[in-house]
């Protein structure tokens, strides 16, 4: 496909105060998220709980594209419609995971490559068919004392990525990029924003190097901060501060946006960060979010598997959705969370 068409569908799913819902927990995580709350993760509840996100009213507002797992965009509404058709009906885009986990990395203790480029072309071919317009991609970049992530995690993970997108944008579908540098450990915001940094550099030189067209990405990167069970913790402002400092030396002003991963911070904290980097001004790319739990988190607990919850665990959804589209402008501030609670 011409690279034209792919930045269109880029700059679709990045469009003013929009973002991402990444509904495309893999079979595990979505077991353990249903297990927070005491749900069996059958088939049927897994396509309950994502209809109740997908036919949240209004909810287009904000939210452009929704990212799905391999068995969801099989699936259907109780109304019989195929789920990507339901979304392509209040305008938001489908995605598609199409990698296939973070398995161990031979030689590498401790570090892990994603698998998933065996057959690709072929799947990523039926996924259009399916309705799919963008994919996506992880790899996982630990931090663990001095000498993890080596380089030759960062490279050979950077080169999985590439060879992924170079398929994508081949199948018309966009890329979402997606190095996530883990957030787990001790390490401090400084060691973050260096391993964030070796990570984004061997990212862009292999995309570039396999030819990938910058136009028609998208990236998914980590937010540069302290390790959660850093004793210093860096604040919102900082982090934001690090987080662009950071993106300005790698990312190149051809993409059009960067989509964050919420990786385990508060529902609050991701949107107040997404925020504070809007406020800074212009940037050279969209800034914007693609988030898993920071979407998700208070509508999984509200609805808790039983079927009179519905409503409100789309209120809750639609909210998080509303907050975040607030700080795709820099307009998010903590009052607005009660002031929408009791709307
Ligand atoms: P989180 O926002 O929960 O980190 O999930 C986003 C995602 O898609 C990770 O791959």
């Amino acid at each position: 496909m011409a690279v034209e068409e792919l930045h269109e569908i880029a700059k679709a799913i990045v469009a003013e105060g929009k973002g991402i819902l990444a509904a495309d927990e893999s079979d595990g995580t979505i077991q353990k998220r249903f297990d927070s709350i005491g749900v069996e993760s059958t088939e049927e509840n897994r396509r309950a709980y994502r209809e109740l996100l997908f036919t949240t009213e209004g909810v287009e507002e904000y939210i452009s594209g929704v990212i799905l797992f391999d068995e969801t965009i099989r699936q259907r509404s109780s109304a019989g419609t195929p789920f990507p058709k339901l979304l392509e009906s209040k305008r938001i885009i489908p995605g598609i995971k199409v990698d296939k986990g973070a398995k161990p990395l031979a030689h590498a203790e401790g570090e892990t490559i994603t698998e998933g480029l065996d057959g690709l072309r072929d799947r990523l071919e039926e996924y259009r068919g399916l309705g799919a317009r963008f994919a996506k991609w992880r790899a996982v970049i630990s931090i663990k004392g001095d000498t993890i992530p080596s380089e030759y995690c960062v490279w050979t993970n950077a080169h999985a990525l590439a060879r992924y997108a170079a398929l994508a944008q081949e199948a018309g579908l966009v890329p979402i990029v997606e190095p996530e540098v883990l957030m787990d450990g001790d390490h401090t915001i400084e060691r973050s924003f260096e391993v964030t940094s070796r990570t984004l550099h061997g990212v862009f030189t292999e995309l570039r190097d396999q030819r990938v067209q910058p136009e028609g990405i998208l990236l998914k990167p980590n937010m540069v901060l302290s390790g959660y069970s850093c004793p210093v913790q860096a604040s919102d402002a900082e982090v934001a501060a690090e987080t662009v400092r950071c993106f300005r030396r790698h990312v190149p002003a051809a993409v059009p946006g960067i989509v964050f991963l919420s990786g385990g911070q508060s529902d609050e904290q991701a949107t107040a960060r997404l925020s504070a980097m809007n406020a800074m001004g212009e940037h050279p790319w969209q800034l914007s979010f693609s988030y898993g739990r920071a979407l998700q988190a208070p509508a999984l607990k509200a609805w808790a598997g039983k079927p009179e919850n519905v409503p409100a665990a789309q209120r809750a959804y639609y909210h998080r959705a509303k907050m975040n589209s607030a700080a795709r402008t820099g307009m998010y501030a903590p009052e607005m969370e009660r002031e929408a609670v009791t709307a």
